[in-house]
């Protein structure tokens, strides 16, 4: 009976040792920028692995951006999810992140992480081209982003509004490489041109598809997402600037941050660890179809032309020094990119 009663009294304390955020922690809160369905499989699998239980709230980023300020004297949310680092690094200005490195998160380079820990890219997606290649031939195909204000385009290019914040990235590296005197006139060169701006991402891929424009600009997984709704589209992806003198192509880190004041800070640190470790990435890569930032995860898409990190060359520029730019970017090309 002593012996029994000890024995339990053991297992007890050994249990709770093992698993010390788990069992206190039941409920975790997600403000997600990013589409319920994508990210559905990976919380599924979260709730049933560790029994946490997941309340999702989504919205654009700016949106919730300014849900969790006005919240912040009483956080509702405890997790953010934002589609690039801009939204989660003005998060973090205004003091409303509370840093976590995750010991998940050591492999995930540098240029993907807030240096503070305030944030961490958990995948990524590059900026492509989309062709039709019932409009486009091989031997016609631009090499550059920058090849798009050339009068053979003219009327033939599509890319999302800002209220796509890839879009504003997009802009962004341009400015850390190039300079604002080359990428305003490298936007007014597209709108001369007849850039055509659409509502979002998605339009772009299917306007494409259906050879209303012959190149999109985009992000490589709505190239993914317009193969699996149709896989008979006739559609292709480019990787720009590729060449010797090229600045590459951009990446964009879907970001995980804890609020500042959240309420379930184990539940929520429990499920930053679960979104980096092996089962949960792979999850949220193929989910998204997004690349992984972290070695040993498939590549969705590869047997399609999806290139994954290292495979290809990528714009030199960290996702602290697109956030940085953002806000610029926003002012000054807001009023030309609109629907
Ligand atoms: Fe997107």
């Amino acid at each position: 009976m002593k012996r029994a009663a000890i024995l339990l009294l053991g297992l007890g304390l050994g249990l709770s040792a093992a698993l010390p955020a788990r069992a206190s922690a039941s409920e975790v809160v997600v403000y997600s920028a990013r589409k319920e369905d994508l990210l559905r499989p990976v919380l599924d699998a979260f709730q049933k692995d560790t029994g946490i239980k997941v309340t999702l709230l989504t919205g654009k980023a700016g949106d919730l951006a300014r849900r969790i300020e006005v919240e912040k004297s009483d956080p509702r949310g405890d997790v953010f999810l934002g589609t690039t680092a801009g939204i989660a690094e003005l998060l973090r200005r205004k003091g409303l992140l509370s840093p976590y490195f995750s010991p998940a998160a050591q492999e995930v380079p540098e240029e993907f992480k807030a240096p503070d820990g305030s944030w961490v890219g958990v995948t990524g997606r590059v900026r492509v081209l989309i062709y039709n290649k019932n409009r486009v031939s091989d031997a016609e195909l631009p090499r550059s982003f920058f090849d798009l204000t050339d009068p053979k385009w003219k009327g033939k290019v599509a890319v999302a509004s800002m209220g796509e914040r890839t879009t504003v990235s997009w802009l962004a590296a341009s400015m850390a490489l190039r300079g604002e005197e080359a990428t305003r006139q490298y936007v007014r060169g597209l709108r001369d041109n007849g850039l055509k701006v659409l509502n979002n991402n998605t339009e772009v891929r299917k306007a494409v598809a259906r050879g209303e424009y012959a190149i999109g600009i985009t992000n490589h997984y709505y190239y993914l997402l317009q193969l699996h709704d149709d896989p008979a589209s006739p559609v292709g992806i480019l990787y720009p600037d590729q060449g010797a003198d090229g600045i590459g192509a951009p990446m964009f880190s879907i970001t995980a941050s804890i609020l500042n004041g959240a309420k379930h800070p184990e539940a929520a640190r429990a499920l930053i660890d679960y979104l980096l470790g092996p089962r949960g990435n792979r999850l949220l890569v193929q989910g998204e179809f997004e690349i992984p930032l972290i070695p040993g995860i498939p590549v969705p898409g590869e047997d399609k032309g999806v290139k994954g990190l290292g495979q290809f060359k990528k714009a030199r520029v960290t996702q602290v020094q697109l956030a940085d730019l953002e806000t610029r970017v926003e002012k000054l090309f807001g009023p030309f990119l609109i629907p």
